[in-house]
């Protein structure tokens, strides 16, 4: 490593403790993972991770526990809080206190901002954030990192739009901070009531060059890349204000009739309607290729912060 951090038990619980630097360097090791994600090894053999899932997840638990048990390791946990102790009334500091016994490591998902950093401020083993409520999510924006680095061979110099619900999308929150260390030009596309929070807009605004818009149809041609949400539904206070904003946006064929010809799209997962199955044969779809990405992005930070790879 060419600068001095060291990812040894390392929290990640936002991309903002991160320079770019750092994340340039998990990318290049998700790179060198690709091979080894394939074959398997046993450079993690004998460590265990734990993944304590208080909200619902299919993509971001399932490849946490892909990226350990390619590198070697083992895993545990819940994906119902349902079940585990919480249940009983056990409070968070606890649970992580009494996990940490059972782990080397511990990815949290977490229905309420600053579960991540409240946990990993208790627990002896690090910390990685898997989604805090509707703050931050950094594992999935080192991914869709990757991604754009894989398919269009650079982040620099792109113009990126993000779509949909940047109010209440943790996904946008943590990408928006990562994309703001890089030479790109953002258009932040929403209802107005669901607009990117006050508090990223302020922190990447004075960094690089953000547009705010309401159309997608508008912005389509000038795009590199377009990043699709979901409208999160379940963090509306007001199902009535969820009524007046649901359907939004479609990406379809038509929306899409005047995109540059190397356009990609990508989409966190899940989708609901927000991008029409026709786009799916498109060569613009990337989103199930993101899926294969979260895998070596995740195995990278594992090695990483258990030590074996410098
Ligand atoms: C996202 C999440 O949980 O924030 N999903 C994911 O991790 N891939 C996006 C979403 O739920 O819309």
């Amino acid at each position: 490593m060419v600068f001095d951090v060291s990812f040894l038990n390392r929290d990640i619980i936002s991309l903002r403790d991160f320079s770019r630097e750092e994340i340039d360097y998990v990318l290049e090791i998700a790179e060198a993972m690709e091979s080894i994600a394939k074959t398997g090894s046993d450079m993690l053999k004998g460590k265990i991770l734990a993944t304590l899932f208080f909200e619902p997840s299919t993509r971001t638990r399932l490849s946490f526990e892909v990226a350990m048990q390619r590198l070697g390791g083992s895993t545990i946990g819940f994906a119902e809080a349902e079940i585990a102790s919480v249940k009983k009334g056990e409070n968070l500091a606890d649970t992580v206190r009494v996990v940490q016994n059972y782990a080397d490591v511990i990815a949290l998902r977490h229905p309420l901002e600053g579960a991540a950093r409240l946990a990993a401020e208790f627990a002896d083993v690090p910390v990685i954030n898997a989604g805090s409520g509707a703050e931050e999510h950094p594992t999935q924006a080192l991914l869709d990192l990757y991604t754009i680095r894989k398919e269009k061979n650079r982040i620099d110099g792109l113009n990126v739009a993000l779509v949909g619900d940047l109010r209440y999308g943790r996904t946008v929150h943590s990408l928006a901070y990562a994309l703001s260390m890089y030479n790109v030009k953002l258009f932040l596309v929403s209802p107005e009531s669901l607009r990117m929070r006050e508090e990223v807009l302020r922190s990447i605004k004075d960094k690089i060059d953000v547009e705010e818009r309401a159309s997608v149809e508008e912005i389509v041609p000038e795009v590199d890349v377009l990043y699709v949400t979901r409208i999160q539904r379940e963090r509306f206070p007001d199902p009535a204000e969820y009524a007046k904003v649901k359907g939004s946006y479609k990406i379809n064929l038509e929306v899409l009739k005047n995109a540059k010809e190397d356009l990609i799209i990508l989409h966190p997962l899940p989708r609901v309607d927000e991008i029409s199955a026709e786009v799916d044969n498109t060569p613009y779809a990337k989103y199930f290729q993101q899926v294969w990405n979260g895998i070596v992005v995740r195995m990278a930070l594992l090695a990483l912060i258990l030590g074996v790879v410098k």
